[in-house]
């Protein structure tokens, strides 16, 4: 078998054997393929999509490509959810202490931030203490013990998909839904969990622009998952306007834990109801919107908060900070943004919204830049609410003053205001199953 061949078959649209993938992927991780020829055929792929079938088999390669966590010598049901990245989204810091509260295992690998989205890694790290690097048997032993425990990705998880996204990364292939599919559900099966469910986000912070195509998304990676024998269930949820009113690492575990709390804002408390309930009809055969109210009620007395605090001790994490936020470091600059217009707001662009943030230092501009975990956005605004001259649209957190002009000007460039009411867009928009 020949590399150039196989690029020669995707060029010409036929459908590449299964064989001709394993060549492919194995071959790329033992370094034996140079990057032009992976180069080459991404971008065959990137033109002229893959077979469901193909896209099955990239996953499964991709995903074998290294260690598969085995979660069998975990007594219950193992339970993993994935965002696919936006601003302002804290949800694994809800989602996961409720359904481990109702004694669901959840063993979830989590990414850093990705251009203008966040990572839940980053968020965890913000807590003083917080340890997101654990061996595979700490992880295990985590979760059997407290029923939850959230690490960063092991370098030997899906090593193929970390390669190929870095080479996508820098040959624009990026956008293409069989290789977004397979990369997703790829480090989704080898982090073992039975039952997955995806955050599949649609507007404009998220990949997925419009509905339709979160939805084609997602059917996808249910597929993959079904066919691979795991339950997965995929919210298309809204990602035009940002979830919540913190943007931020700090920022965003003080909001987590006013949900928790059973306080916070609404959209964020929903958002995450909806997530759980269905993790929780996956896991135990109830319908979603059981599963949503048994994951309100475990709000409600409080059980998730208490689970939550058991999770972050059992990490290191400092609780006396999770029950006195007021002891989060604080930015040494705060800047508030004033309307200077009245009218109902339009529109909010999370994208810019999120690089306003970046640009304060809540995430990074290059892979290697620290973060500046006290830095971020608190809004006082959301797409539809009424705006009078003077008001208070947001405020501005950062350690670095020079930030403070463009993160601003990036902002109100993000909002629009008019004089006409939107009616708000649907949170959720859909569960595929
Ligand atoms: N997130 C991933 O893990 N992979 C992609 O390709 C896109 C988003």
């Amino acid at each position: 078998m020949r590399i150039y061949d196989i690029i020669a078959h995707k060029r010409d649209k036929a459908e590449l054997s299964d064989e001709e993938i394993r060549y492919f992927v194995k071959g790329y991780v033992k370094g034996e393929i140079e990057h032009y020829h992976a180069s080459a055929l991404l971008m065959a792929i990137y033109l002229n999509g893959m077979t469901e079938r193909e896209t099955v088999t990239l996953t499964k390669e991709m995903a074998e490509s290294g260690d598969m966590l085995d979660l069998s010598g975990i007594d219950g049901i193992t339970v993993d959810k994935h965002s696919t990245g936006g601003v302002g989204d804290k949800t694994t810091l809800i989602v996961a202490p409720i359904v481990a509260s109702l004694g669901l295992k959840t063993a979830k690998m989590s990414g850093r931030g990705l251009g203008h989205t966040g990572g839940t890694i980053d968020k965890l790290e913000a807590i003083k203490g917080f340890c997101t690097s654990l061996s595979p048997e700490a992880f295990t032993e985590n979760v059997k013990k407290h029923g939850i425990c959230v690490v960063g990705q092991s370098g030997d998880l899906a090593p193929a998909d970390k390669m190929l996204y870095a080479l996508r990364d820098s040959t624009a292939t990026v956008g293409s839904m069989p290789l977004i599919a397979s990369s997703i559900m790829s480090k989704k099966l080898a982090a073992g969990a039975q039952c997955i469910v995806l955050d599949v986000k649609t507007g404009s912070g998220a990949f997925m622009k419009t509905p339709e195509e979160a939805e084609e998304l997602s059917r996808k990676m249910v597929d993959i998952g079904n066919s691979a024998g795991r339950r997965v269930a995929a919210v298309i949820s809204d990602m035009d306007t940002p979830l919540g009113k913190n943007i931020g690492n700090s920022l965003e575990v003080i909001e987590a834990v006013e949900v928790l709390k059973g306080k916070g804002s609404e959209d964020l408390r929903e958002v995450c109801l909806v997530l759980a309930g269905n993790i929780i009809a996956l896991a135990e055969g109830v319908t979603a919107e059981e599963g949503c109210k048994k994951a309100e009620a475990q709000l409600e007395s409080g059980a998730a908060f208490e689970k939550f605090k058991e999770f972050i001790a059992s990490q290191g994490g400092s609780l006396e900070q999770i029950e006195n936020p007021e002891l989060f470091p604080k930015a040494e600059f705060c800047h508030r943004i004033i309307a200077r217009e009245s009218g109902y707001i339009e529109r909010m662009n999370a994208e810019m919204i999120g690089s306003s943030s970046v640009i304060l230092g809540a995430g990074r501009a290059k892979k290697d830049d620290s973060i500046d975990f006290a830095a971020g956005i608190i809004l006082n605004k959301k797409t539809c609410d009424r705006v009078e001259k003077g008001d208070l649209l947001a405020t501005l957190y950062t350690n670095n003053k020079k930030s403070i002009e463009s993160a601003e000007r990036l902002f109100l460039d993000a909002i629009k205001i008019s004089s006409n009411k939107k009616e708000p867009s649907p949170l959720i928009y859909k569960v595929i199953r």
